[in-house]
C-alpha cells in the first residue's frame, strides 16, 4: 500500500520507513530537513535497496500541504512524525512548538478529510502522563497538565485528532505514546542524529564513551528509586518501528475497534540511569566517565509502560532488550565517528 511518512528522515521515522518497505509498502516521505539530512535517505536505500519517494516540504505552509495531498489522493495510510521534540527548546520558544507541531497537524487533517478513507497514525509520547500516580502506566492513566510546551503539543494534538475523527467517519486514527526510544538499526546505516549537545541520555552516553564529551552528568541520585536515579522504559527503535507498521496495517485492514485508539509503546520494564550505565559498560566494555549532578527540572521520577493493551489488542510486543539497544547505539556512534 502507499504510505506517507511525514518526518520520515528523522530518527523514528527513518526506522519506520525501513520496516514499511520490508513489509512491501510503497513509502512516500515528506521532510523539511530541519532536523535530518538526505544522507538518511541513502542509509535507508542501503538497507532496503529501494529508495523511498521523497518530497522536501515544510508542513507549516498550508498551501504546500494542500497541493501535496491534491497530487496524492491515492495515499492509503499516513504516519505523522514531523514535529519539534526538544523539551528544553519548547520552554524557551513555545510559539515555535505550537506552530510547528499543531498548525501542521491541522493542515494535514483538513486534507485527510477530503480523502475517501484516511488511516492516520500519530506520534505521541508518554510525556502526556507527566508523573503518573500508578506504575506501570496504562492508557487510562490521567493525562496531567503538561510540564512543557512540547508535552502540551502532544496532549493538544491527541485532542485535535479525537475531535476530527468524531466528525468524520472516513478518518480513523491511532495515537502511539512512546516511552523512551533508543538504539539504531543493526546495520548502523541509520540511527539517532542529535544536533548539538544531546539532551537525551543514550546519545550523551555514546558521545561520552567515544570521546566527544568529557563525562556524563547524572541528573540527580536522590530520587525515591532503587538507586536514587530516575527510572525510564527504554524501547529499541526497531521495536517502535514495527509497532507503527502493525498500527497502520490495523487501520488498513479495518481491525480497529473505534475511530480513535491509543496505545502505550514500551517494554514494560523500568531501568534507572545507573543501570543503563552499568549495562552500557557491560555490553561495550567501555568505562563510562560520569558524575552525579543536580536534578534536571521537569524530570519525572519514574515512567514505564503497562504494555497489556499493545500486546493483546494491537498484537505487538517489544522483542529487543536494553542491551540490544545499547549495543546498536554504540555501533552507530562508532560509525558516525569513523565517517567524520
Ligand atoms: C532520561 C533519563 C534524565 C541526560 C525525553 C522527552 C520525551 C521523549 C524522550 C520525545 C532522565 C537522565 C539524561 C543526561 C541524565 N522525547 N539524563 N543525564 O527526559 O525521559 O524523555 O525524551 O518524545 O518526551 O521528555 O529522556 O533521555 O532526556 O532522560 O542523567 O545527560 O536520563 O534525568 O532521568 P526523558 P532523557
Amino acid at each position: 500500500m502507499k504510505i506517507l511518512v511525514t518526518g520520515g528522515l528523522g530518527f523514528i521515522g527513518s526506522h519506520t520507513v525501513v520496516a514499511l518497505q520490508q513489509k512491501g509498502h510503497e513509502v512516500y516521505i515528506i521532510d523539511n530537513l530541519s532536523n535530518s539530512s538526505l544522507q538518511v535517505l541513502e542509509g535507508i536505500t542501503k538497507i532496503t535497496k529501494v529508495t523511498p519517494h521523497f518530497t522536501k516540504l515544510d508542513l507549516r505552509n498550508k498551501e504546500s500541504v494542500k497541493n501535496y495531498f491534491v497530487a496524492n489522493q491515492d495515499v492509503d495510510g499516513i504516519i505523522h512524525f514531523a514535529a519539534s521534540k526538544a523539551v528544553g527548546e519548547s520552554v524557551e520558544n513555545p510559539l515555535l512548538y505550537y506552530e510547528n507541531n499543531l498548525n501542521t497537524l491541522t493542515y494535514i487533517l483538513q486534507e485527510l478529510q477530503k480523502l475517501p478513507k484516511a488511516n492516520f497514525i500519530f506520534s505521541s509520547s508518554c510525556t502526556v502522563y507527566g508523573q503518573a500516580d500508578e506504575l506501570p502506566i496504562t492508557e487510562n492513566a490521567p493525562v496531567k497538565p503538561a510540564e512543557s510546551p512540547y508535552g502540551n503539543t502532544k496532549q493538544i494534538g491527541e485532542e485535535i485528532i479525537k475531535d476530527a475523527t468524531r466528525v468524520n467517519e472516513k478518518l480513523q486514527a491511532i495515537a502511539l505514546r512512546y516511552f523512551n526510544p533508543i538504539g539504531a538499526h543493526p546495520s548502523a546505516e541509520i540511527g539517532e542524529l542529535p544536533i548539538g549537545v544531546p539532551q537525551n541520555l543514550i546519545p550523551f552516553i555514546t558521545q561520552t564513551a567515544v570521546g566527544l564529551r568529557k563525562e556524563l552528568s547524572v541528573f540527580g541520585n536522590d530520587y525515591p528509586t532503587k538507586d536514587g536515579t530516575c527510572v525510564r522504559d527504554y524501547i529499541h527503535v526497531m521495536d517502535l518501528a514495527e509497532a507503527h507498521v502493525v498500527a497502520v496495517e490495523r487501520l488498513l485492514n479495518n481491525n480497529n475497534k473505534s475511530d480513535y485508539e491509543v496505545f502505550n509503546l514500551g517494554t514494560g520494564k523500568g531501568y534507572s540511569v545507573l543501570e543503563v550505565i552499568q549495562t552500557f559498560e557491560k555490553v561495550t566494555k567501555q568505562k563510562l566517565p560520569y558524575r552525579i549532578a543536580e536534578r534536571r527540572p521537569g524530570d519525572v521520577v519514574a515512567a514505564y509502560a503497562d504494555t497489556t493493551l499493545a500486546n493483546k489488542d494491537l498484537g505487538w510486543t517489544a522483542q529487543l532488550t536494553l542491551a540490544d539497544a545499547l549495543e546498536s547505539a554504540w555501533k552507530w556512534q562508532l560509525k558516525l565517528k569513523n565517517n567524520n
